[in-house]
């Protein structure tokens, strides 16, 4: 028997099943032209498997459905706010909480309360929502992540990393004084969802400590983070998913979060924080962007789906089949030669479109291209990293990332093991006709996070 393999499956079982629409050819093509080539503009009732995002499609567990069931709906001081509070406090470590409708509402209020025209926010690589408020700010995004972290193929396993000698130089050029916080991400999202230790992450704190700069934490993937600590880093391989996360934070002074990933929710997020002034300032301000102090845009119900989906996150079980599901697909499009960002990360699959279509020039938005080529054949919906998303500089001119890439997102608890066959499957055959695949040219460009809204026309 000794050699029988053992398989793991999923740690939960169907208990409800929502019906996918199959599609043919000729509807995928119709539909993709109507949402002008862009697959943000699809209708998700085209799509069949859609890997667009893991933010807001996890499906929630039985517990969050009662959860929901146990709203308490009233304006001011909400039963279900002071559960959250508690479990903020006990599984992340941080001190005070502001709940926000999600992400992008915790980072606006942030980026307003710290930034001062002219000041300078260092980073482990920009996020789309995140360095837009931090411009809209007055702010400017500098990038401090490590030169590896620019190479899909170098397989150094902690590409989220700051490089310090990136940041000194920044604080010896602007002067401690003009940056508020260094703005660091867990599991990397433009890098791929490549994580960073905590080496770095204890010398980075060590390093700003000195120079009396805050650490902002935007832990939206914070889980997956801790996962790949625990697999591959020494002295932490007996630690649980849970120490790990709360020493994460416990090295960084507040965080912004997007609780449609990590916390297993369709809506939610939150501004944590431990300085106390900043916490007044932050809850007098949400009474003007999200709503009073105690819902802050949410329903009673969606924060008592946030506070057990929080803990439900940070189970052994759940992260080990998640990320693990994210690494099977990756295995399989390695084995098909496709070429893809490594080492695999925690939230998807990032294939790297300069490689998979070297003929397409990055003004012809390769990745674009390639994620309206793999919606055609086979109705699975991904997304375009990559010059799109990257937009314009305060200056109008586009920036150029070095990566180029599309993401097939995985969402979690949805899809089983059989659609990531699928998915592998639609990416090979792709990748075997690719030398016919023509590049596109942008026909309408919206000023703001262009990628949602932006229209393509395939190039003859
Ligand atoms: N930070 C990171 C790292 C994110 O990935 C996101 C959202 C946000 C902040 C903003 O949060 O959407 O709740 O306002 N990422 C989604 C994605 C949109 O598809 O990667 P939000």
């Amino acid at each position: 028997m000794k050699n029988i393999k053992r398989s793991w499956a999923e740690p939960y079982k169907m208990k409800m099943v929502e019906l996918l629409k199959m599609t043919t050819p000729e509807h995928r093509k119709k539909a993709l032209k109507e949402a002008g080539y862009n697959t943000f503009l699809l209708k998700s009732d085209d799509v069949y498997i859609d890997l667009l995002t893991d933010s807001g499609t996890s499906a929630m567990s039985d517990r969050q459905w009662a959860g929901m069931m146990m709203g308490d709906e009233a304006y001011a001081g909400s039963r279900n706010f002071y559960h959250l509070e508690e479990v903020v406090k006990e599984v992340y470590g941080y001190k005070y909480l502001v709940p926000t409708h999600q992400g992008r509402g915790a980072e606006n209020i942030l980026s307003k309360i710290l930034i001062k025209k002219g000041d300078i926010i260092p980073g482990n690589m920009y996020f789309t929502t995140t360095r837009l408020h931090q411009e809209l700010a007055g702010g400017k995004f500098e990038d401090i992540i490590i030169d590896e972290a620019h190479d899909p193929e170098n397989e150094f396993p902690f590409k989220g990393n700051v490089d310090l000698h990136k940041l000194e130089k920044l604080i010896k050029k602007y002067g401690a004084g003009k940056i508020p916080y260094v703005s660091i991400a867990t599991s990397v999202n433009m890098a791929g969802g490549q994580p960073i230790s905590m080496q770095n992450l204890k010398e980075l704190r060590t390093l700003t400590k000195k120079n009396k700069i805050r650490i902002i934490h935007d832990m939206t993937r914070v889980a997956e983070n801790a996962y790949f600590i625990q697999q591959k880093e020494k002295g932490y391989e007996k630690k649980t998913i849970k120490e790990i996360v709360k020493e994460i934070n416990s090295y960084t002074d507040g965080a912004t979060m997007s609780a449609k990933k990590d916390a297993l929710v369709n809506i939610g997020g939150f501004l944590a924080i431990n300085e106390w002034e900043i916490f007044e300032e932050a809850r007098n301000m949400v009474v003007v962007y999200e709503g009073l102090h105690t819902y802050g845009g949410l329903a009673g119900r969606d924060m008592e789906a946030m506070a057990i989906g929080i803990a439900e996150s940070v189970s052994a079980d759940h992260i080990k089949a998640r990320v693990g599901q994210v690494i099977y697909l990756g295995n399989k499009m390695i084995d098909y030669n496709i070429p893809i960002v490594k080492p695999i990360g925690g939230h998807g699959i990032f294939v790297d479109a300069k490689k998979f279509l070297p003929h397409i020039p990055q003004e012809q938005f390769p990745a674009q291209t390639l994620a309206a080529e793999l919606y055609l054949d086979a109705g699975v919906r991904t997304m375009e990293r990559g010059i799109v998303s990257a937009g314009r500089k305060a200056n109008g001119e586009n920036y150029f990332p070095k990566l180029e890439l599309v993401r097939f997102t995985i969402p979690r608890r949805v899809y089983t093991q059989a659609h990531m066959d699928v998915i592998a499957e639609s990416a090979a055959y792709v990748y075997d006709r690719r030398k016919k695949i023509k590049g596109m040219k942008m026909v309408y460009e919206p000023k703001y996070l262009r990628f949602f809204q932006a229209r393509f026309q395939p190039l003859k």
